[in-house]
């Protein structure tokens, strides 16, 4: 793992894009907590904050993207990898886009780069999970063209639920898309 990894380019005349280096946790960090619109609380925003140790961006940089404004100020983060268990599946981790950035097409521009880069690498499909108190996430994820799994539970909303998916009351929504 170096500091250097080459930069795949820009993603807008004013956004660059490159592989995050582990020198951008911190901000990374400061991120989960402000961009979620405090779901969750403050257990959320750990909760998130833990989901994101430093080993991704030490161990994963090659498949996660940060996306920076001319100043250098983050815009955009996803992280993401290639499952080594199953050679058939790629991996969407954590996916934030700043609250200012919203609905501007950059999530869809950085799933469809990791998509390409999936593909690229012989897989065949992308999956991912959610909270189900996250509707927004639930509706991107929609929108992208992700299927939702069946859980053992449906929702208020019709909404299929994994119930203690990551242990005690850590629900999930499972997503899959074929690439
Ligand atoms: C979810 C998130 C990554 C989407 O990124 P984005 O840049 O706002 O999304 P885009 O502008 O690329 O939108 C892509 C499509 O999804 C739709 N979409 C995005 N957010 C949506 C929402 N909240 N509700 C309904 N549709 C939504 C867009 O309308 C667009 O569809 P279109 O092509 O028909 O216009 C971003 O809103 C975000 O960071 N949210 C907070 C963090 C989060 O919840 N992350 C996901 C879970 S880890």
């Amino acid at each position: 793992m170096t500091e250097s990894t080459p930069a795949p380019g820009p993603i807008s005349d004013e956004l660059s894009l490159r592989h995050p280096v582990a020198s951008d946790h911190a901000r990374l960090q400061g991120a989960l907590a402000d961009w979620w619109g405090g779901l969750g609380g403050e257990a959320g925003a750990l909760q998130r904050k833990l989901l994101v140790p430093r080993l991704f961006l030490q161990h994963f940089a090659d498949t996660s993207f940060l996306v920076e404004r001319p100043d250098g100020t983050l815009h955009a983060f996803l992280i993401g990898f290639l499952s080594q268990t199953d050679p058939r599946t790629a991996y969407i981790h954590f996916v934030g886009v700043c609250p200012d950035g919203k609905r501007g097409g950059v999530g869809s521009a950085l799933y469809e780069r990791f998509f390409t880069l999936a593909r690229e690498a012989g897989r065949s499909r992308v999956r991912c999970i959610t909270s189900p108190n996250n509707r927004d996430s639930i509706a991107y994820h929609t929108r992208m063209g992700f299927r939702l799994e069946p859980g053992d539970r449906t929702d208020d909303d019709g909404v299929p639920v994994h119930t203690d998916y990551d242990g005690p009351g850590l629900d999930r929504v499972s997503f899959v898309r074929e690439l």
